[in-house]
């Protein structure tokens, strides 16, 4: 049998309840991954690892984790050490939009939780990764779930945008500081998906043609779009690749 592009490798998966988080679990257990999904809420998280076991046996973990607590960051990723292995791969993809309107009416506590998921969230998570590589002198991949909202202005969606922004930042400066660890970091920002966290957009006609009517495709996209692209990245196929955003937003940001 063909071996998979991910074989041997464990992943953490942040956000793998649903949504694109639960698309990328599934295709890095395709490719012969070993996946640890986490979010909060534990129910959502055993059903998406019983679908991936069926198809796979034996390929993914659900645990429950607040990434926005640092102390629930840390027991994950020490539990997956001890009970799966090494994570050669950890995908930031937990993320939250709780605050919908013009930016000057943001409120403080909105705004600390946009960025204590979405981004502090993410670093945790990633020197936590990171620490774990370097002692054991192995090389890896980071990759963060950013947004074409964190390349240009977010009208409405502010907030959520800059955290975005500052995941790219975060990706480039990371890039180059683990280098020399072996360890790639890149991100992918995504334009309009359907899932959960963009039902404010997809319910509205209005609101989905802000999108579509600016991107070449004219649609928006399925989780499963993403995927693939997760895939290259978290493989040693893209063993030449860091500190790179690529745009999975059917052309949204040519136009
Ligand atoms: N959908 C889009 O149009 C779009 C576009 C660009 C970028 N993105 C990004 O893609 C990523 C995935 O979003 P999605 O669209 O797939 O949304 P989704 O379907 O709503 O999934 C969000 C995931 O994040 C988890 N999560 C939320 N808060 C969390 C926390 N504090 N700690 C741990 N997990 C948490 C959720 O599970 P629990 O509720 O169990 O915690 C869920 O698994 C996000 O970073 C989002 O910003 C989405």
């Amino acid at each position: 049998m063909e071996k998979g592009r991910l074989e041997g490798k464990v992943c953490i998966v942040t956000g793998g309840s649903r949504g694109i988080g639960a698309a990328i679990a599934t295709a890095f257990a395709r490719e012969g991954a070993r996946v640890v999904i986490a979010s909060r809420k534990l129910e959502g998280l055993a059903q998406v690892a019983e679908a991936i076991n069926a198809e796979v046996p034996g390929s993914a973990w659900a645990r429950a984790c607040h990434v926005g607590k640092l102390e629930q960051l840390q027991e994950l990723v020490s539990w997956t050490v001890g009970e799966v292995g090494l994570p050669q791969v950890l995908v930031n993809n937990a993320g939250t939009n709780p605050y919908f309107g013009p930016l000057m009416g943001v409120s403080d506590s909105l705004w600390d939780k946009t960025f204590e998921v979405n981004l502090k969230g993410a670093f945790w998570a990633s020197r936590l990764v990171a620490d774990k590589l370097v002692s054991a002198r192995a090389a890896g991949s980071i990759l963060s779930i950013a947004s074409v909202v964190g390349m240009r202005a977010a009208p409405m969606q502010g907030v959520y945008g800059m955290t975005k922004a500052a995941l790219i930042s975060m990706t480039q400066t990371l890039a180059v500081e683990l280098a020399a660890a072996n360890i790639r970091c890149n991100a992918i920002a995504p334009g309009l998906v359907d899932t959960r966290l963009s039902k404010m957009l997809t319910g509205s006609a209005e609101l989905t043609r802000m999108f579509t009517d600016k991107s070449a495709l004219k649609r928006y996209a399925q989780p499963e779009e993403i995927a693939g692209m997760a895939v290259y990245l978290a493989s040693d196929e893209s063993s030449y690749v860091t500190g790179q955003t690529f745009c999975l937003d059917g052309g949204y940001t040519i136009t």
